[in-house]
């Protein structure tokens, strides 16, 4: 018996040494690489797998023991409030706080920490709203926990490092360095990256110059580093995807629908397609890759649509083939139109008998004719 209860005791305790019960979400970035998408979205609303990108963040916070989440918003603001109000639908509370002139990503963690319940050496988690992840969030917190960390950072591994900032760490996992892009292969010492999500303890917001804009990566980082403190890698290398490019983004939506990507906030069972609620598809369609059809969107007869995202409203017209493609709100695909790896941003409106290359962006409105453009890759 008092076995037992030493082991339910020491099982609350590590279950209590990996909960953090606050978080920052930075929203706020302008997602310029993602245009024409973030004209009228900010980044972080646009939908994934159905539904704004955001909500499967939140979901899976939720689900690590993540209770008070406050939201640093700037670009576009306005919108957040609205569809997530105070939280209680995905069993959270939320506060917004909106910089009106951008402080980066540090100035706006410092901008927030007001709002915060937590101690000055409580445990608080930061993300940045553009990534896609399965990490661990318990086992971040445990090792911030467990080696006393003043910052934790949760590290990936990736195959091409030239195009990220380097976190080399000692064999304890001590961060020893934050390197630029690297411009020589000698200059590349590790394939750890930073991932985007953080365990800080409050007192280390605290201390973030107030009033002006931080950059956490560039300045906060590595002045904490010079000044002696403990920052902490913890290398997780499970899914991981940063969605700032078209491209990423696309290929988010259809891991979430695919089940490859893990999100709670997924609204339906994984599969080859995801269609909402009030989206039409012929029934000879075929739809593939983890292509999600927004509600009132219509995808026409004989149409092929793989690994792609259709935003509410949008039309795919007979015979098109979309591939690996976003389709704005509201958009038109014209019959026979081929696209692969293309963004239509929002209105936009393709004519029948388009054929469009991979990395093509059509902003938002744009109207282009029947046959206008004609790409050919042998050309
Ligand atoms: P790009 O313009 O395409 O680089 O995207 P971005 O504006 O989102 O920038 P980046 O991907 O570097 O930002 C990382 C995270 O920090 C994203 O979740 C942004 O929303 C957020 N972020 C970047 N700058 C700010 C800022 O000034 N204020 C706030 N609140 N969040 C920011």
């Amino acid at each position: 018996m008092a076995t037992d209860i030493a082991d339910a005791t020491d099982a609350r305790t590590a279950a209590d040494n990996s909960r953090a019960t606050e978080a920052i979400l930075l929203v706020g970035g302008k997602g310029t690489r993602l245009r024409p998408l973030t004209v009228n979205t900010p980044k972080p609303m646009i939908p994934a797998a159905g539904v704004p990108f955001l909500t499967h963040q939140l979901a899976r916070a939720r689900a690590a023991g993540v209770e008070h989440v406050v939201l640093a918003t700037s670009y576009l603001a306005e919108v957040f409030e609205p569809y997530f109000g105070d939280g209680s639908a995905l069993g959270l509370s939320l506060e917004y706080v909106t910089e009106s002139d951008p402080l980066g990503t540090g100035g706006a963690l410092r901008n927030v920490v007001h709002r915060l319940h937590a101690g000055p050496g409580d445990p608080v988690l930061i993300f940045n709203g553009d990534i896609l992840t399965g990490l661990d969030i318990p086992a971040l917190v445990a090792t911030h926990r467990r080696t006393g960390a003043d910052v934790s950072l949760h590290l990936t591994k990736v195959p091409d490092p030239r195009a990220f900032g380097l976190v080399p760490t000692d064999p304890d996992g001590r961060v020893t360095a934050f390197l630029e892009k690297p411009q020589t292969p000698e200059e590349i010492v590790t394939d750890q990256i930073n991932a985007g999500a953080y365990v800080f303890n409050r007192s280390v917001i605290d201390a973030i110059p107030a009033g002006r804009p931080v950059s956490v990566e560039r300045e906060t980082f590595p002045g904490l580093l010079a000044a002696g403190a403990h920052l902490q890698g913890m290398v997780d290398s499970t899914y991981w995807l940063d969605l700032g490019t078209p491209h990423a983004f696309v290929r988010g939506s259809a891991d979430l629908v695919l089940g490859r990507a893990p999100s709670p906030a997924v609204p339906g069972r994984h599969g080859e397609r995801l269609v909402l609620t009030g989206a039409q598809v012929a029934d000879d369609a075929k739809l593939s890759g983890g292509t999600c059809v927004a509600a009132g969107a219509v995808i026409g007869s004989g149409a092929r649509v793989d690994g792609s995202t259709v935003l509410a409203g949008a039309r795919v017209e007979a015979g098109a083939v979309v591939k690996n493609s976003l389709i704005g709100v509201g958009a038109e695909v014209g019959a026979r139109t081929v696209l692969d790896g293309v963004v239509l941003g929002d209105g936009a409106v393709l004519g029948p008998d388009n054929e469009l290359a991979p990395g093509a962006r059509v902003w938002c409105g744009a109207r282009i004719g029947a046959g206008a453009i004609r790409f050919s890759s042998d050309q």
